[in-house]
């Protein structure tokens, strides 16, 4: 464990780096594998630069030294020395073998981060998980990556135990040893950092493909999971097919090795790790089928196979300089797998989620004490900038970026960073450098955007001059102070626009400076503190719609009258803006029922959605994102002071007051009809149907709980697959008391065996609201199905606990904080990445009404006090008390 971050332990910092002293032009590996013990023999062909005379330092941690030998003699002891977190050796020159020995204990790594077991030690399986600083838990090595290497893998373990054997790269020969072991080698030709190194053994089941990329080369696609998850897997391979087609179509990116495998855990810290030719997935992430998985678990598995089989390109093939660019292959391949998905569904609604999440995770990160730029300047642990600040923030801005280049441009641009970056440690420079050379532009001023935190205000006023017939839009833009940041610049803020008249349509557009086409729909950058934009030839008072398809993200501040947002919500073409309007009045109608402002804002809400809830033109998805209203976290977002149970109770209020408008009876016979349509179908009518059906029975239920959960009881029971089984369990749960026991029980029971379907029994309890929440937890805790040392399974109780339900965490007397910091202690002993990331729920504490505020800080500073924090935990307690 790592002393805490204080005066003595100081941050790594972007501008402190310098380029390795040694590289490593190729590495042999060699592992006897075993459950309690590994031992890993590796030898390493170094290079030095000879610019620079640094003495041979090695990374490693928690490693067991058996032997080291340079240049074929064992050295001494006095000839190398253990240094904090690594290894340092004398007497290496340009072009030394240094050969080491080391033992390793996957069995005993709580961690998942190096080499690990995933499951029971009599059947669970061994495998590794090296980004960011995992490698140098498996050997010791120059653990960064910019240094790339050549890598030739031989596996050696018993082969009734394991007998499956797998590396990244092509194989390259197997066979039988004596005793009941064998072996499998693997060479992967292209060079690459160790953070994609990866391995797995065990006993594991595959699916397989035969593949033929654009450019000719045969491909096998190979899916690996246990033997009870293996027909869980068809759907992944689909949409890695469809994923492939798509790079090679989209980006002209074709796969580059013989075989591509995918694996299955349910012991993983994140999403699923893109490891050359090997990747392994959180089984959350793969597995997929009717039964077990909701439509949105679908879509996310679409999701994120595409976005690991997309690094192949974004990340692997052009990979970082070191962890400060995370952003150019995770920004990136975010957007990548963004375009993907609105190409293979709907693309408005896409995009609705992606903000919806941007704007509920990423924006109070943005507002709050943990507040970093897309490329952070420093950091102690790098794991805790896996953020949607370099996630998502990160894909806004390449989404910025293609649109002012065009598809045809952006097309230009990828292109070049790809092929003059291939096989090389990038930078975001050398991003924007590309994009910008391969069309003729500047881009520099984008970078602006890359280092400063916090998310810029747009404010927006217009005036029009009916005698001039002329309409000025002003646009201000101004970025909050953060932390490290006092002062900020002002950035380049593309806005796409459009007006509209009075009767619901888009006006010509004359804009002085543009070119004054006519046209409907035009890009206005905003690249400084103020500017206006004067409008020719407008014919009437317009409604301007702003930042169509969220062309930045940013937050946007327009005088609009509740009216003329119900125009927009009726009229806008652009289903993102469509929503956008939606989204803007119901914040108007929560600010009314909250002060008492703007009374005809709630009418409005109600009356608009009341006109398009029969609307037959209106896609059933879209419809049922139009009547949900904006969370309770991005409410909090804009109190200066926040009262969760407060937020929890008007948010409910305007939820019911729009029932009320919409009426029990035309609820209960949508739900009827949509009820009749039901089928496990997957396209995406179906799935909208879904959609809908649910938000209308969670209106129904606000006025008539006893009748929706009637129709809940009948549809748990009837479900052909698992959105409609967990969408009337819920309804059950929140609104049936008493009547959601016994079909919670079953559910317990009939899933007791699978633990993606128990995980969603676990967080749909822990999210209820109210009073009963923590007991409810603690009692959840007690199941014996319950464990921190899975991921998964901590994330759906205490992470669904503490982040999907307000009201029964942010308890007034503070026993939620509590609880949970008590299980943040526990959890980081065992996996310190889980417990940080745990951990971020406290951000925005600051603002918590005096009360919660008091005692939310007596947890963090309970923390803080601990004196064995991981370095993990520590960073984010420590950022949280100091911002
Ligand atoms: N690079 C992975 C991705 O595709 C995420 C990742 C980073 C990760 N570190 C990890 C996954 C540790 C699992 C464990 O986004
Ligand atoms: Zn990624």
């Amino acid at each position: 464990m790592n002393a805490r971050p204080d005066a003595a332990s100081l941050p790594i910092r972007l501008a402190d780096y310098r380029a390795p002293a040694w590289r490593v032009e190729h590495v042999e590996l060699d592992f006897e594998l075993g459950i309690d013990a590994t031992e890993v023999a590796a030898k390493l062909l170094l290079r030095r630069d000879p610019a620079q005379d640094e003495p041979l330092r090695l990374d490693g941690e928690n490693l067991e030294l058996l032997s080291i030998a340079l240049d074929g003699q064992p050295l001494p002891t006095t000839a190398y020395r253990t240094i904090d977190g690594g290894l340092e050796v004398d007497g290496a020159r340009d072009g030394s073998v240094l050969e080491t020995r080391v033992r390793v204990q996957p069995a005993a790594n709580t961690a998942l981060e190096g080499l690990y077991l995933s499951g029971p030690r009599e059947t669970g399986f061994l495998l590794t998980q090296c980004e960011a600083q995992g490698f140098r838990r498996i050997t010791y090595f120059p653990d960064r990556p910019d240094v790339q290497s050549g890598y030739t893998v031989t596996l050696r373990a018993d082969r009734a135990r394991f007998p499956v054997l797998l590396a990244g790269g092509n194989p390259d020969g197997a066979g039988e040893l004596e005793g009941g072991r064998h072996w499998a080698r693997f060479v992967d030709p292209h060079p690459k950092p160790s953070y994609l190194f990866a391995l797995v053994a065990g006993r594991l089941e595959k699916i397989e493909r035969d593949y033929r990329t654009a450019d000719g080369r045969d491909v096998q696609l190979k899916i690996w999971a246990e033997a009870d998850a293996i027909e869980r897997c068809h759907y992944a391979m689909d949409a890695l097919e469809r994923s492939m087609r798509w790079d090679e179509q989209a980006y002209g990116r074709n796969y580059d090795l013989a075989v591509f495998h995918v694996v299955a855990t349910h012991d993983f810290n994140m999403g699923a790790m893109e490891n050359k030719g090997l990747n392994i997935f959180n089984a959350k992430c793969l597995l997929a089928d009717a039964d077990t998985s909701t439509d949105d678990e679908y879509r996310r598995v679409e999701a994120v196979v595409a976005h690991e089989y997309f690094h192949n390109w974004s990340g692997n093939r052009v990979t970082c300089r070191d962890w400060f660019q995370l952003s150019l292959k995770e920004g990136f391949t975010v957007f990548r797998e963004q375009s993907f998905s609105a190409d293979m569904n709907s693309a408005p609604l896409k995009r609705i989620e992606d903000v919806a999440l941007l704007r509920r995770a990423q924006f109070p990160e943005d507002a709050g004490p943990l507040a970093h730029p897309v490329r952070p300047a420093e950091y102690h642990e790098i794991n805790n900038f896996y953020t949607a600040t370099v996630y998502e923030k990160g894909a806004e801005l390449v989404r910025m970026l293609a649109g002012k280049l065009g598809a045809a441009g952006f097309r230009r641009g990828t292109d070049l960073y790809f092929s003059s970056n291939d096989g090389r440690s990038a930078t975001i420079e050398d991003f924007l450098a590309a994009l910008g050379e391969a069309n003729g532009v500047d881009l520099a001023p984008y970078l602006a955007w890359y280092g400063q935190a916090g998310t810029p205000h747009i404010k927006a006023h217009g005036d029009y001059d009916a005698t001039r017939r002329e309409y000025a839009l002003t646009l201000a833009q101004h970025t909050p102070p953060s932390a490290q940041q006092p002062h900020k610049q002002p950035v380049p803020i593309p806005v796409k626009l459009a007006l509209f008249g009075t009767d619901g349509h888009m006006l010509p557009l004359h804009l002085d400076g543009q070119t004054a086409n006519g046209g409907t729909e035009l890009v206005v950058v905003l690249d400084h503190a103020e500017q206006r934009f004067l409008f020719r030839d407008v014919a009437e008072r317009p409604v301007p719609s702003l930042l169509r398809g969220y062309s930045a993200p940013v937050i946007l501040e327009c005088d609009y009258a509740p009216a003329e947002l119900a125009l927009l919500l009726a009229h806008d073409p652009d289903g993102f803006n469509r929503w956008e309007a939606g989204q803007q009045l119901a914040l108007r109608a929560c600010d009314a029922l909250r002060d008492g402002s703007d009374p005809q804002a709630v009418t409005a809400w109600c009356d608009a959605l009341a006109a398009l809830f029969d609307d037959a033109q209106l896609d059933a998805a879209l419809l049922a994102d139009l009547l949900t209203p904006p969370g309770e976290i991005e409410l909090a977002e804009r109190e200066a002071v926040v009262d969760p149970a407060r937020i929890h109770a008007l948010r409910q209020q305007l939820q019911q007051r729009l029932a009320a408008r919409l009426g029990a009876e035309r609820l209960d016979a949508r739900f009827r009809r949509l009820a009749a349509q039901t089928t496990a179908a997957l396209d995406a009518a179906s799935q909208a149907g879904r959609r809908l059906k649910q938000r209308v029975l969670q209106l129904l239920a606000l006025l008539d709980p006893a009748l929706a959960c009637d129709h809940a009881a009948v549809q748990y029971r009837d479900a052909p697959n698992m959105t409609d089984r967990l969408g009337a369990l819920a309804v059950l749960a929140r609104h049936g008391a008493t009547r959601s026991v016994e079909p919670l029980a079953h559910y317990r029971a009939r899933y007791a065996d699978d633990p993606l379907a128990l995980d969603k029994w676990f967080a749909l309890q822990a999210q209820l609201p109210g009073e009963g929440a923590l007991a409810r937890v603690q009692a959840l805790e007690a199941d014996p199905a319950f464990t921190l040392k899975n991921p998964n399974r901590a994330r759906a109780l205490l992470g669904s606990y503490a982040s999907g339900n307000p009201t029964g965490f942010h308890r007034a007397d503070g026993a939620g904080y509590r609880y949970y910091a008590r299980h943040l202690l526990a959890l980081d002993a065992l996996n310190p990445q889980i417990a940080a990331r745990l951990a971020t729920v406290f951000n925005g504490w600051q603002r918590l009404e005096p009360q919660r505020r008091d005692a939310a800080r007596d947890a963090l500073a309970g923390l803080a006090a601990q004196d064995r924090l991981s370095r993990n935990l520590a960073e984010i307690v420590g950022n949280m008390l100091r911002g």
